[in-house]
């Protein structure tokens, strides 16, 4: 469920119309919605209520610092996965023991900084990694809390950019190779071992391989404590799938998600830790955008926007699907068209849909991508110099610029010509 619906006839977010922002913004623009924000967050406190737990909210689905405020506000904890990453945390005004630093590849700098300002737990994906964090720590005369990721060796079943839990996978560290890590781990200085940490992928649609994967985790739970290990936090990624296509059968809501974590994980008394970020964050933004016009082709039309692949990358990256809807709500019955729409990029493969059915559009209407809050902003670019797009925020009937559009003097005058280059 989410905020964005047709009222009188024009797309509203929240109680904000669509067309009134574009009109003040141009086009074209991300746009979230406090609300269906918030009711996310709390689907999945609610699913784990009873149980000692944190959500750390995955901010590379979209890290905009109101959304941060946002959700830490209601109390959330961060997975970042970089230095940047945790200063936006910091700078957003969450708690540093409420930080957790994920990430196959850290740097110096960025452990350095994290063991200075504070941090929750370090998500460890390999041995030269402990070592690192093992040497930095001790030099600076603190203790690092560590879990250790693990790769637990599940087929995620989702698309293959975005799976994580297979061996083949350049994530966490075997599940065979555990104890003898945590045996290191535990002997090292500077480090503290709290729990075990894994994440299988992105866009699950299935609670399945997160059974399958956690099943493992409980195993390996008890066999650590065995060895001795004090294991009392359990991270269990994220991952969680949204619904994008409105015919297909929906993945499973948070509540379920959670009695299955109740009943695979709640023995052990340990603290739950989940990452989500597609879940909480996916359908609580739009991206909308204006119709340049519309080419009839051979045998097909084409609907040229004014947004593009560099805005939103998901579909000529993942080929993925998003919903596209008229701001404008269709009369019924309407006449409808079939259209590839195209944004204006220099790339065939800067195509949002391929015949796709749609009401009959012309220039100058507005459409809105749904479901494009997750990875959607975060993984925009400049590419053929077209500025990021702004982001916007509504709040019930309120609605604030939370990114602006760059100038192009501010894009252009980023890069340095030599002064020995005449
Ligand atoms: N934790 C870790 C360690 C992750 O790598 C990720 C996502 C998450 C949590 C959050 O997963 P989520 O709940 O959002 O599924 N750009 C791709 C998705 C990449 C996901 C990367 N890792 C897309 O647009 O589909």
């Amino acid at each position: 469920m989410d905020h964005f619906n047709y009222r009188d006839g024009q797309l509203y977010a929240e109680d904000v119309s669509v067309a009134e922002i574009a009109a003040s913004v141009g086009t074209p623009f991300y746009v979230y919605s406090t609300a269906t924000l918030v009711r996310h967050f709390q689907l999945f406190d609610d699913a784990l209520d009873g149980m000692d737990h944190c959500i750390c909210y995955a901010m590379k689905a979209a890290s905009n610092q109101a959304i941060l405020k946002t959700l830490g506000n209601l109390g959330a904890g961060m997975d970042v996965v970089s230095g940047g990453e945790y200063r936006r945390a910091l700078s957003a005004g969450i708690p540093p023991e409420k930080v957790v630093f994920s990430g196959v590849g850290k740097t110096l700098e960025e452990i350095t900084f994290a063991l200075q300002n504070g941090i929750r737990q370090f998500n460890v994906e390999s041995d030269s990694e402990l070592e690192q964090i093992s040497s930095i720590a001790a030099s600076m005369n603190k203790i690092a809390p560590i879990a250790i990721r693990i790769n637990p060796d599940v087929d995620a079943q989702t698309h293959e950019k975005i799976a994580t839990g297979k061996a083949e996978n350049k994530f966490g560290i075997p599940i065979s190779r555990a104890r003898d890590v945590y045996s290191k781990a535990s002997q090292m200085p500077g480090i503290s071992v709290v729990g075990i940490d894994l994440h299988i992928g992105s866009q699950l649609t299935d609670l399945e391989p997160f059974k399958e994967a956690y099943q493992k985790l409980a195993d390996l739970t008890q066999v650590l404590r065995q060895d001795g290990h004090k294991i009392k936090r359990l991270d269990l990624g994220g991952g969680l799938g949204i619904p994008y296509e409105k015919n297909k059968s929906a993945p499973p809501l948070p509540e379920e998600y959670g009695k299955m974590v109740r009943k695979v994980l709640g023995h052990l008394d340990c603290e739950i830790e989940i990452e989500p970020g597609r879940l909480i964050v996916g359908n609580a933004g739009i991206l909308v955008s204006s119709v340049l016009g519309v080419k009839n082709g051979d045998n097909r039309n084409f609907l040229i926007l004014d947004a593009a692949m560099n805005d939103l990358i998901r579909p000529a990256m993942y080929d993925a699907y998003h919903d596209i809807i008229p701001v404008k709500q269709p009369s019924s019955p309407q006449a409808e068209t079939v259209y590839d729409v195209v944004g204006p990029v220099c790339e065939t493969g800067d195509t949002f849909a391929k015949k796709r059915k749609m009401p009959e559009l012309s220039e100058s209407d507005l459409v809105a991508f749904r479901s494009a809050g997750a990875y959607g902003a975060v993984m925009s670019s400049e590419y053929n110099t077209r500025p990021l797009i702004p982001e916007v925020m509504v709040n019930k009937n309120k609605f604030s610029i939370i990114r602006k559009r760059p100038s192009y003097e501010e894009i252009i005058y980023r890069d340095i010509i030599p002064d020995w280059l005449e």
